[in-house]
């Protein structure tokens, strides 16, 4: 693609969002139906959403949450994690998906990363199994899952609980199975970046009705009023607390806004596929760029498309790369920082160089922006402007 624009001037004149949701005007009157009803708070939709994303992902059972992060509590809670117990998971990944074992008082411990999928590896997995370790939460990085096949196995060998961090991955498979099927239990999230939005919102799904049946009660104060259940009855009025549980409820009216979302999410993930081809066809052969590597039984939802920059291909380093593309107006990320490399995680102990193949992931990782809401003209903008700031700083050899 021929570069048309002037050295100075910005290849767009606005600022383009890294990820943005897609709202219409079905979804609008959604809502505003649930506001003219009854029922604001746990009402008729948080079922019917729960249905929803359990049919579609082929789930038994399906538990909606205020937010993917306190899904992700309500699973370890129900995983049984509590202090002593260690939890191997993914540096490479958002704060969530250790900070939910820290809530439990249980022990994060980070195995390294593919350095071509960039999930967690299964064989670092492997290394890192004592006898204190309870569960795995694998995290399906940008939408690519991770290899759970092997996780499964590594956990069936050693007794150990999985917990998919799906929060990248609705709509994404692995072989021929749907994510929300590959793990004991699957978290998603629907903050308004992700592949559907609720405003914020996070649910868990699973086939074991023992973790269903528990994540309920944690979602709302461990309170029951189920008759088998109780211990006693005082009347039509009676509950009993069995738990100690939050109010971490999802509202009808983000359960409205799920349900008319999910009738678009194929069509979202659709277009997430089509602009990430885009991308991978106008940058697989840069040199010095490296384009996300696929997994060949993956089929990636393409939460985020991240685009390697080789430090040693380019005159400048990866932050003033960073910073040429913020100004073309290319609305550019880094995902992630590796958590353990986060202050509070160092006073706990952590120390740098925990996990090389992440922080050499991290160094030079670059997100571009990729929702379906973009338009033509913005697909051609970003890449454009990458092609732009790759000829202005690559080392010609
Ligand atoms: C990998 C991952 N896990 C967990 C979460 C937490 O989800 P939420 O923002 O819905 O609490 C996020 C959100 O960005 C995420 O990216």
């Amino acid at each position: 693609m021929a570069i048309s624009h002037q050295r100075n001037s910005p290849i767009r004149e606005k600022l383009l969002a890294y990820g943005q949701q897609w709202i219409d005007d079905d979804d609008i009157a959604a809502v505003v139906e649930v506001l003219r009803g009854d029922y604001i708070t746990q009402g008729p939709k948080i079922h019917e959403f729960e249905q929803k994303i359990a049919s579609y992902v082929g789930a038994k059972y399906a538990v909606a949450f205020c937010n993917g992060t306190a899904a992700l509590h309500g699973a370890c809670y129900t995983a049984g994690i509590e202090a002593g117990d260690e939890v191997i998971t993914s540096p490479l990944t958002f704060l969530a998906s250790s900070n939910c074992v820290l809530y439990q008082g249980g022990t994060p411990v980070f195995a390294d990363i593919n350095p071509n999928t960039y999930n967690i590896d299964p064989d670092e997995i492997a290394g890192k199994i004592t006898e204190l370790t309870k569960a795995i939460i694998a995290v399906d990085f940008a939408g690519q899952p991770a290899e759970m096949d092997r996780i499964q196995m590594l956990a069936k060998e050693h007794n150990l609980i999985v917990i998919e961090d799906a929060a990248h991955s609705l709509g994404a498979s692995f072989g021929k199975r749907k994510v929300g099927t590959l793990a004991d239990m699957t978290m998603f999230s629907f903050h308004p970046v992700k592949h559907i939005t609720t405003g914020e919102g996070g649910m868990i799904v699973t086939n074991r009705e023992d973790l269903y049946k528990k994540l309920l009660l944690f979602r709302s104060h461990g309170v029951t009023k189920d008759p088998d259940r109780m211990v006693k009855d005082d009347g039509p009025w009676y509950y009993e607390m069995h738990e100690l549980g939050y109010n971490y409820r999802m509202t009808d009216l983000q359960a409205a806004l799920g349900i008319s979302q999910m009738t678009k999410l194929e069509n979202f993930v659709q277009r997430r596929r089509e602009i990430a081809a885009q991308y991978n066809e106008a940058f697989s052969k840069l040199e010095g760029l490296v384009v996300p590597f696929q997994h060949p039984e993956a089929e990636s939802s393409w939460h985020l498309y991240m685009l390697r920059w080789l430090p040693e291909r380019f005159t400048v380093d990866r932050r003033q790369i960073f910073q040429a593309l913020q100004a073309e107006n290319i609305g550019v990320h880094v995902h992630y920082i590796p958590v353990y490399l986060q202050p509070y995680y160092q006073r706990l102990g952590y120390e740098g160089g925990l996990c090389p193949k992440a922080e050499e992931y991290y160094e030079s990782a670059i997100t571009l922006p990729l929702f379906p809401k973009m338009s033509l003209q913005d697909v051609e903008d970003v890449i454009n402007g990458v092609l732009k700031i790759h000829s202005r700083f690559k080392i010609a050899l």
